[in-house]
């Protein structure tokens, strides 16, 4: 079980709303009590799918008063960091394997403002992240490839939560532990007692017919978590 009492953070990412009402989208998932909005921004690159840069995220700015949370699946993410800064990213994360000197990344994200984050994908090890640990706010472990919404679930991404917490916990360091991809009413409860702290919420979320009770409903189950 996580050491970290706090309540559990949920992320709805916009990858799976639908953009022709996205306003009325966005108030949905806000009035039934997201914590952060979870911003996918993809380069056709790293991943093989595109989606939005620095203008749609700083026109979708004023809607709300939710954190944005941005995950750049983008190869060499420095060259954007104060632009996503800049349009109103509260959290900048980048991929470990998009970045040539990760550390250097960080450091520069964090030189910005942003709470700075470091992703790892389904093939990288929880391992690979020793060395960033003490400089990073938040790990973002992707439970699926990333690119796409809707994927299912990787098993094997609950023991990479549980192995990152006990990593966190042995040097007592306070950051926070996302779990983007496939997460829904299935797996959610067991990713808390793993020791994540914010779900990213896709399909679970959006494709629903109503957000925000899906939302709710998803809330109503973790209570009993923590
Ligand atoms: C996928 C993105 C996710 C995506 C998750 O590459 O990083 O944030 O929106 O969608 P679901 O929850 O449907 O898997
Ligand atoms: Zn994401």
């Amino acid at each position: 079980m996580s050491s970290n009492p706090a309540r559990v953070k949920i992320a709805p990412s916009l990858l799976s709303a639908n953009f022709a009402r996205i306003a009325e989208q966005i108030r949905a998932v806000e009035e039934a009590g997201a914590d952060w909005l979870h911003l996918d921004v993809m380069d056709g690159h790293f991943v093989p799918n595109l989606t939005w840069g620095p203008k749609i995220i700083a026109d979708l700015r004023p809607l709300t008063r939710l954190p944005f949370d941005c995950h750049l699946m983008i190869d060499a993410p420095e060259r954007y960091l104060r632009d996503y800064r800049e349009a109103g990213a509260d959290s900048i994360t980048v991929h470990w394997e998009a970045c040539r000197h990760a550390s250097r990344t960080i450091q520069q994200i964090k030189e910005t403002g942003a709470r700075a984050g470091i992703s790892i994908n389904p093939a990288t090890t929880v391992a690979s992240l020793d060395e960033l640990l003490d400089d990073v706010d938040l790990i973002l472990v992707m439970s699926v490839n990333p690119g796409f919404g809707g994927q299912r679930f990787i098993p094997r991404s609950l023991e990479k939560v549980r192995q990152l917490r006990v990593r966190l916990e042995e040097r007592g360091l306070d950051c926070a532990v996302e779990v983007d991809g496939g997460v829904g009413a299935e797996n959610a409860a067991a990713l808390v007692m793993a020791g994540a702290d914010i779900l990213v919420m896709g399909s679970s979320i959006f494709a629903a017919p109503d957000p925000g009770a899906a939302l709710r409903e998803m809330r109503g189950l973790l209570e009993c978590v923590r």
